[in-house]
C-alpha cells in the first residue's frame, strides 16, 4: 500500500528531512584529505541525536553506522571505518534521520579535494539527472516517468544507472511502496501513478562503466563490478498537483 501523508504528518516529515538535508551538509563540509570515514559517521550520528533525532540507518537490518559512506567504486551502503580519504577520491554519503515518526533519506557525492575532470563529470550528471527525473514527478504521472526521465539523462551522457537497487516510497518507515527504480522496463510495467501528498525518496545510483555491481563479503558495500567510479544523489521529495517539493533540501548542495 502507498501512503499518503496528511497536512499533519507533512510538517513532522519536513522537520525530520530538514535535519537529514543537514545532517548531509554537515558531512560534506568534512569530506577532506586525511580524515576517516568514521570521523564523518561519528559527526552525522552526534547531529542527528542533537536534533532530537535518531539515525535511521544505524541498526536498520544490522547495519553498523549512521551513515553509509561509499568511495570511488563503492556504489552505497560503504560502511564507515578506518578508510583515510585521499586527494581525488569521491565520497558518496547516505543519511536518514527519524524524528516524530516519520524519516528522511537523503544523500550526495563530495569532492575530495581536487578531483579528475571526468569525476567531476560524474558527480555534476549524476545530480542533474535526479532533477531531470522528478520534472515528471506530479499528481497523474506514473514512476516510470521519473525513471525514464533519470534514465535517458544519463545514458544521453555516457554513463549507466544501477538496476539491482532502486529509489523507494519513505515515511513511517524508511522504505516503503513504491519502488522508484531509475531505469524502465516493459518488464516492471510502469509503476503506479503518482498522488499527490505521497513521498518518495529518487536515488540515482550511476556508474561511469557497466551498470553492474558486486556486494562485498560484509554484506552491504556495494561496488561496481568492473571498478569504476559510482555516484549517488538522493533527496525526499514531496509530490503535489504541481511542482515536487524536495524536503530534503539544503542550500548548495
Ligand atoms: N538511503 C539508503 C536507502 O535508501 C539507506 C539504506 S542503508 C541502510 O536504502 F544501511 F540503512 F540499510
Ligand atoms: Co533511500
Amino acid at each position: 500500500m502507498i501512503s499518503i501523508k496528511t497536512k499533519s504528518e507533512l510538517e513532522i516529515m519536513r522537520k525530520a528531512c530538514k535535519i537529514t538535508a543537514a545532517a548531509r551538509a554537515l558531512a560534506g563540509e568534512m569530506v577532506r584529505p586525511g580524515i576517516t570515514t568514521r570521523e564523518i559517521d561519528k559527526a552525522v550520528h552526534d547531529f542527528i541525536l542533537s536534533q532530537g533525532a535518531t539515525p535511521s540507518f544505524l541498526h536498520y537490518q544490522g547495519y553498523p553506522a549512521s551513515a553509509c559512506i561509499s568511495v570511488n567504486d563503492t556504489i552505497i551502503h560503504g560502511i564507515p571505518g578506518g578508510r583515510v580519504l585521499k586527494e581525488g577520491d569521491i565520497v558518496s554519503v547516505d543519511v536518514g534521520a527519524y524524528w516524530g515518526g516519520f524519516h528522511g533519506d537523503c544523500a550526495a557525492t563530495f569532492a575530495c579535494g581536487e578531483i579528475s575532470p571526468a569525476a567531476q563529470k560524474l558527480i555534476d550528471v549524476t545530480r542533474q539527472s535526479f532533477f531531470e527525473g522528478i520534472q515528471f514527478a506530479r499528481q497523474g504521472n506514473r514512476i516510470s516517468d521519473i525513471s525514464r526521465g533519470v534514465q535517458s539523462y544519463v545514458e544521453a551522457n555516457g554513463f549507466s544507472v544501477v538496476r539491482a537497487f532502486v529509489g523507494h516510497g519513505v515515511g513511517t518507515h524508511m522504505h516503503e511502496e513504491p519502488e522508484v527504480p531509475n531505469y524502465v522496463d516493459p518488464r516492471r510495467g510502469p509503476g503506479p501513478r503518482l498522488f499527490r501528498n505521497m513521498t518518495i525518496a529518487v536515488e540515482p545510483m550511476v556508474n561511469a562503466g557497466t551498470c553492474d555491481c558486486r556486494i562485498l563479503g560484509d554484506g552491504w558495500t556495494t561496488v561496481t563490478a568492473d571498478g569504476k567510479l559510482s555516484a549517488h544523489y538522493e533527496n525526499t521529495v514531496l509530490i503535489t498537483d504541481g511542482e515536487p517539493e524536495i524536503l530534503t533540501v539544503t542550500e548548495g548542495l
